[in-house]
């Protein structure tokens, strides 16, 4: 009897001495801008961040990222290629995966006349809805068996303003020149059905899904060129954006599944 009390309180005090597994998280597009920041900023906190890129090699940011930590694991996925994202979820299977970002995207300028009226190259067209609305699909399936079985249970997308009818409408009245860009609102409106409908289809295995509005967030590829005057005031610096964002993820659970929300934790009107 004392034998078994014994061995019950040493049971009991390894698995509280035990180290809790870390959380962790999936990054498409973490090389740079706003995926590069979530990667950093989650490595910081002690999670387990798998950090992807598109690249033939690991480029330099995220080769950097894995000296600082010890945390990072960087894996190849181009969002448009079912081969490479099989590879990757072979690679990873069996690691649960808390928060799956879906942040890879492309964007464009907005004097690119290809995405206008009148000049319309619709081979970019594809390519902006391969990249930016199936892309989210076919990575959030790939790795929905390491989401589901994860604690958080969490899928993500980085959408835009640009794809909310609402804010494109009052854009249009407005006359402010983001309206012009046809394929990345399309892309982005698109992503946003799409996750609408996928938080419907995830419900009743407990993962919950929804897309955000960054912001209008300073990155380097904005820093080439000037933003419209009207957009300047509003601009946020990448890790003041990222760090709201992470805050909006805590928050997602399946009440607020399937919505659109502002860095801000305002509701997005679609
Ligand atoms: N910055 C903003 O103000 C803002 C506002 C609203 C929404 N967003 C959204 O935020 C996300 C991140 O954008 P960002 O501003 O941080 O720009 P960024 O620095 O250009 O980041 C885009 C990332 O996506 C990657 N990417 C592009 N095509 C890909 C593909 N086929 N497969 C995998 N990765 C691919 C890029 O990789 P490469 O380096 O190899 O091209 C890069 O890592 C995008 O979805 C964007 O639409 C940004």
């Amino acid at each position: 009897m004392r034998y078994n009390t014994s061995f019950g309180i040493l049971f009991v005090l390894i698995v509280a001495c035990a180290p809790a597994s870390a959380d962790s998280v999936l990054i498409t597009g973490a090389n740079s801008g706003i995926g590069l920041e979530f990667a950093r900023q989650y490595a910081a906190d002690g999670w387990d961040v798998i950090a992807t890129h598109r690249r033939r090699s690991t480029p330099d940011s995220l080769a950097e990222l894995q000296q600082q930590y010890d945390n990072v694991r960087v894996e190849r996925i181009d969002v448009t290629d079912p081969a490479m994202i099989a590879a990757a979820a072979r690679n990873l299977e069996d690691v649960p995966i808390d928060i799956l970002i879906n942040n890879a995207g492309i964007v464009g300028t907005f004097d690119d006349e290809r995405q206008h009226f009148g000049s319309f190259d619709f081979e970019l067209f594809e390519q902006f809805m391969a990249v930016n609305t199936a892309g989210p699909l076919r990575v959030s399936q790939a790795f929905f068996p390491n989401v589901a079985a994860s604690k958080q249970k969490k899928i993500v997308a980085i959408s835009s303003a640009a794809g909310s009818f609402a804010m494109v409408r009052r854009g249009i009245e407005e006359n402010i020149p983001i309206v012009k860009r046809y394929w990345y609102n399309m892309s982005k409106a698109a992503l946003n059905m799409s996750f609408m409908q996928l938080a419907a289809s995830t419900a009743k295995d407990g993962v919950s899904v929804a897309v955000y509005h960054p912001g209008l967030v300073r990155v380097e590829r904005t820093a080439s060129y000037e933003l419209p005057e009207a957009f300047k005031s509003m601009a946020l610096d990448v890790d003041v954006a990222v760090a709201a964002l992470r805050e909006r993820f805590a928050e997602l659970d399946a009440a607020s599944s399937g919505g659109f929300y502002a860095f801000d934790g305002s509701a997005m009107p679609w």
